[in-house]
């Protein structure tokens, strides 16, 4: 089963009730580990900023906050993305955050974790503006693919070194929408053919 359109295909890779398990499991880890932060702290930290990386990451934190049950502030980054006149290793703020977050906690969200660059780029930024601490929560991990290290303190699902499409992820901005993670088959017919 999966999505085609004559040029290609979307094998499911991960189905959409795995990930809403996964999701769940997720928010109830995190609700645990920042329990802290349900009652304002005395220091005035403030509640716990989740910030998402645009695009990819809004489906997935979305999903995560509506089921986190901690008070929240939330607010989004963007950083150019490969072909925007950027090589791998370089990696541009297009949108910066609108909250300071100098004391505060930080989690970050984000869609996938591929080479690391774009991550590693962001944490650094973050942890420089002085917040009291940042952690990573990424839905997909793409181990192999890994040129800097990062260390994803909540992780959905480590996937294989594979070009993979949907709930947020695109390709030139197509299939973000997609309920599933699916790996993308060019070259594939829609419906296979039986052999
Ligand atoms: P990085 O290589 O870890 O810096 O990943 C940078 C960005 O590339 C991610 O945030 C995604 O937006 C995008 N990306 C990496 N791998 C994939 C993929 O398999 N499908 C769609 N986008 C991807």
């Amino acid at each position: 089963m999966g999505m085609g359109n004559g040029n290609g295909r979307v094998r499911v890779l991960i189905p959409e009730e795995s990930i809403d398990r996964r999701v769940a499991e997720l928010a109830e880890q995190i609700a645990r580990d920042y329990r802290e932060c349900r009652e304002a702290p005395p220091d005035g930290r403030g509640p716990l900023t989740c910030v998402g990386v645009l695009k990819g990451s809004v489906f997935f934190l979305v999903d995560l906050l509506k089921r986190l049950e901690l008070p929240v502030a939330v607010d989004f980054f963007q950083a150019s993305s490969y072909g925007e006149g950027t090589s791998p290793g370089e990696v541009r703020i297009k949108k910066d955050l609108d909250l300071a977050i100098r004391g505060r906690d930080v989690l970050l969200v984000e869609d996938i974790v591929d080479t690391g660059h774009t991550l590693n780029t962001i944490l650094s930024l973050l942890r420089m503006r002085g917040a009291a601490s940042v952690r990573l929560c990424a839905l997909l991990d793409k181990a192999e693919a890994r040129q800097v290290e990062v260390q994803i303190d909540y992780c959905g699902f480590t996937i294989p070194n594979e070009f993979v499409v949907g709930y947020g992820l695109d390709m030139g901005e197509r299939f973000r929408n997609l309920r599933y993670v699916g790996v993308w088959e060019p070259g594939q017919p829609e419906v296979p053919s039986p052999s």
